[in-house]
């Protein structure tokens, strides 16, 4: 088959589907031909902003059209199944939000409906594509840290509670809280670090503190104070690999830290690294801290290797939406297949069902 020369693409949801439109008009083989919203001012403004004319409130329309080749799904966690699956069985390649979906049997079901399909299916793990991330990653494959058997990774808020009441903190719309919004990224960012090891068994807590007396929220989302908070606003847990690696993880959306903090730490027989950033607090403290170092030990003493790597503001965002873009083109693997998005679902299933029964999990 003729390979494209130019993407046509639609995107799908237009809340963090901002991202994805500015990853794509910032690619030259790419074109935005049609957004869809369910919410028409949402719609139109997008619309308006990026240029786009082609403007529908249903997805089912837009995935009838012809030439489109590609879609990028951006919508709340329960809908990523329903629409990515109709995309692709409607042909189309799709990029699709994180988490994959709100558990693993039915991520299972979308990367089977995308085998049957052979189009690209990538899922958005837009740390992986963080400047940061690419050193620190060269940097492992290399040999340079030596065996990684340990690593701490987190996602902390302090006062971030997305949308109370709105899909975020509904468990049937969402999945989840804190686990399956924030610890999705790091962790996903920690184990492609280590090579992507086989998970074996797991621990999990979640607690809810804050949520329920709707205190600690964020500015994300959109609120409804007639909606629920049924999920955790924070999940800890330790997860050991098939070799005996083990990672230990946090994630929280409310919590008394004194600031917003994401980290992945890795721990080798040669030598550890720290890939860090410290979020400013409104109105407290303008500065936010960006931190990559490895740590070794030279000449019996030890050093620290403090690389210098501009951050990416957008935080990989519009580079892994130029590289979807890439792999379509040019028939490549992409570096987040969403099949890695099911092995992350897998864990944070079996986090929940630890933290619910208090045992430990086989991730089978
Ligand atoms: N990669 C990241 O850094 C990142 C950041 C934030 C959110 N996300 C993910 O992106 C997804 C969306 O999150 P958000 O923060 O943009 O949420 P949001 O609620 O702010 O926006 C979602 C948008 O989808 C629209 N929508 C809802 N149902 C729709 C439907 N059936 N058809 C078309 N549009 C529909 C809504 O009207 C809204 O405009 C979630 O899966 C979330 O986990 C990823």
């Amino acid at each position: 088959m003729a390979r494209l020369k130019q993407l046509r693409v639609g995107v799908i949801g237009t809340g963090i589907g901002a991202y994805h439109l500015q990853g794509y008009q910032s690619h030259p083989q790419a074109e935005v031909v049609a957004l869809c919203d369910v919410n028409p001012k949402a719609l139109e403004a997008a619309g308006a902003q990026y240029g786009v004319s082609r403007l529908f409130t249903d997805y089912q329309e837009m995935l009838a059209m012809k030439n489109l080749d590609a879609v990028s799904v951006c919508v709340p966690n329960f809908l990523h199944a329903p629409i990515a699956t109709a995309a692709l069985q409607a042909g189309k390649h799709v990029l699709v939000e994180k988490p994959l979906a709100t558990d693993a049997k039915t991520g299972q079901k979308m990367v089977d409906a995308a085998k049957k399909t052979k189009k690209t299916f990538m899922i958005q793990f837009n740390n992986r594509y963080r400047p940061e991330a690419k050193v620190l990653k060269e940097a492992v494959d290399s040999g340079e840290l030596g065996n990684l058997y340990f690593a701490r990774c987190g996602w902390i808020r302090r006062n971030g509670i997305p949308g109370w009441g709105g899909w975020f903190t509904d468990k049937d719309l969402s999945g989840g809280g804190p686990l399956i919004d924030l610890a999705v990224h790091m962790f996903d960012l920690t184990w492609w670090l280590m090579g992507k090891p086989r998970p074996v068994t797991c621990l999990g807590s979640t607690y809810s503190a804050f949520g329920p007396k709707m205190e600690a929220l964020g500015p994300w989302g959109v609120p409804n104070t007639q909606g629920k908070f049924n999920v955790e606003d924070m999940a800890v847990g330790m997860v050991k690999f098939e070799g005996g690696a083990t990672i230990m993880l946090e994630a929280s959306w409310a919590s008394r830290i004194e600031r917003e903090w994401v980290y992945a730490t890795l721990c080798g027989d040669k030598a550890g690294a720290t890939l860090e950033r410290q979020w400013a607090v409104d109105g407290i403290d303008d500065t936010s801290i960006d931190k990559l170092r490895i740590f070794k030990q030279e000449h019996g003493a030890p050093v620290d290797v403090d690389l210098k790597v501009q951050p990416d503001p957008a935080m990989g965002r519009l580079e892994a939406v130029r590289h979807f873009v890439d792999c379509v083109l040019h028939g490549k693997q992409p570096i987040s297949p969403a099949t890695d998005g099911l092995e992350i679902m897998k864990v944070l299933d079996a986090l929940y069902k630890s933290a619910q029964t208090g045992k430990a999990v086989n991730i089978g």
